[in-house]
């Protein structure tokens, strides 16, 4: 099963100011529609409290600090399903993504929540597909596939 990772990032790798904000500057949320509608998707406690809407026409799992990822993913039988944040959860899922779907918006915020709010194990990222979010200002989705071979040579 394909786990995906989206996200809409800062240029300085944040995607939100703080824990509770609700993202109102992303500009990839008709896309995020469209590409996660009828998958699974998997979300943090924080990130649910911030939802100004139901995620109608997905299968919603919202993750606590008790729940195993591991467990949490084998229950779905599907071709692919979504991790779509916070920082807490990606980061607890990071050892079974597979896909990261990352939208860079022109804007730095300094500080915030990281995209991985814990270190993770390093990744190299095998591009696989762009697509045009907003041309005229720059932004575009950034398809990557997860390759965790990775020859460490100093
Ligand atoms: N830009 C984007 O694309 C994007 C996408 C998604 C979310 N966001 C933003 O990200 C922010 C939320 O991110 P987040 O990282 O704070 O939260 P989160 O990952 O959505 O939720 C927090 C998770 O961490 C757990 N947790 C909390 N305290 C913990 C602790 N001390 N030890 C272990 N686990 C703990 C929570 O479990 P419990 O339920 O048990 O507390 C929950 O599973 C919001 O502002 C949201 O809008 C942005």
């Amino acid at each position: 099963m394909d786990v995906i990772l989206i996200a809409a990032v800062t240029q300085d790798g944040f995607i939100s100011r703080h824990a509770h904000e609700t993202v109102r500057w992303s500009k990839d949320l008709r896309l995020f529609k469209e590409q996660t509608l009828g998958w699974p998707v998997i979300m943090g406690s924080h990130t649910f409290r911030c939802l100004t809407k139901e995620l109608t026409g997905r299968d919603v799992c919202i993750v606590h600090r008790s729940d195993d990822p591991k467990k949490i993913l084998s229950k779905y039988n599907t071709e692919k399903c979504f991790v779509i944040g916070g920082g807490k959860t990606n980061a607890r899922f990071s050892p079974h993504l597979t896909h990261l779907y990352l939208t860079p918006h022109p804007i730095v915020f300094g500080s915030g929540i990281r995209l991985f709010s814990e270190p993770t194990e390093e990744m190299k990222l095998k591009l696989e597909k762009t697509v045009a979010v907003e041309k005229s200002e720059g932004i575009f989705q950034y398809q990557y596939r997860i390759n965790r071979d990775i020859g460490h040579t100093g």
